[in-house]
């Protein structure tokens, strides 16, 4: 699926690069990757920090038939796929907070951006991002409580390329599944490394805050949160934190 890699040095930001490439008329499967970024950006427009070859800086272009509502399926697809490529490379055992923070320890290695353009019922583009720590050797007082790298969790750097071919051959697999068989077959895949369901969570957006307890996910990949009176809310995008 990914032939077409396009490389940089430097940039503001690789979603930004790869959305331009999608708009003009660059076909699915280019991935677009940085060695820094000096814009990065991440969820809910925080800044991403992107130290020169640290970490896979990498957004991914893809062009789904897919009705918009089902994109959310793509971040949690994306989640599998990195998970699955870092316990491959490394060993090390990594948990998905909802919808696309994986965290090793409790601090997050890696987190996932999904920009989508679509008409009103279909998808024109989805554009992929990943930043993901890798050979950080710590971390601003700052961050160093909340982010970690794989280098510090493992104890030895890798080899970026490396990472970066193994996220791409897991993730290739899972999207043609999807694309063939839909959403069900990796459903289980992400609950299987799941930590928000079955808790007591704060789910906060723009929308509001809820508190109760996370029930799982439906078949769109939304996030079904039943608060203190018992009524079942579905959540599509929040920060949400363990109570
Ligand atoms: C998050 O807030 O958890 C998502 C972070 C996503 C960062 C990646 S790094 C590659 C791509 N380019 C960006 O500017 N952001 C994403």
């Amino acid at each position: 699926l990914f032939e077409n890699v396009v490389y940089h040095n430097s940039v503001t930001s690789t979603q930004t690069v790869a959305q331009q490439l999608a708009n003009e008329g660059v076909g699915e499967g280019t991935v677009v990757v940085a060695d820094e970024q000096t814009g990065g950006k991440g969820r809910l427009g925080r800044v991403w920090d992107s130290e020169k070859g640290a970490g896979v800086w990498m957004s991914l272009i893809l062009k789904p038939q897919i009705d918009f509502r089902k994109a959310p399926q793509l971040t949690l697809l994306t989640a599998v796929a990195v998970t699955r490529a870092i316990e491959s490379v490394s060993g090390l055992p990594l948990s998905i907070k909802w919808p696309n923070d994986l965290l090793v320890n409790g601090k997050k290695l890696c987190g996932i951006l999904t920009e989508m353009q679509a008409d009103p019922d279909r998808v024109q583009s989805v554009i992929i991002g990943i930043g993901l720590n890798v050979n950080h050797g710590g971390f601003p007082d700052d961050l160093s409580e909340i982010a970690t790298s794989m280098n510090i969790e493992a104890g030895k750097p890798f080899n970026r390329a490396e990472v970066i071919a193994a996220i791409l051959n897991e993730f290739s697999w899972l999207y043609r599944t999807y694309l063939s068989q839909g959403f069900s077959l990796i459903k289980p895949l992400w609950e299987a490394h799941a930590v928000s369901i079955g808790k007591k969570i704060v789910a906060r957006s723009t929308a509001g805050t809820t508190e109760g307890y996370a029930l799982g996910i439906d078949d769109e990949g939304v996030l079904l949160l039943q608060d203190n009176q018992g009524e079942t809310h579905r959540i599509y995008s929040a920060d949400i934190e363990f109570k």
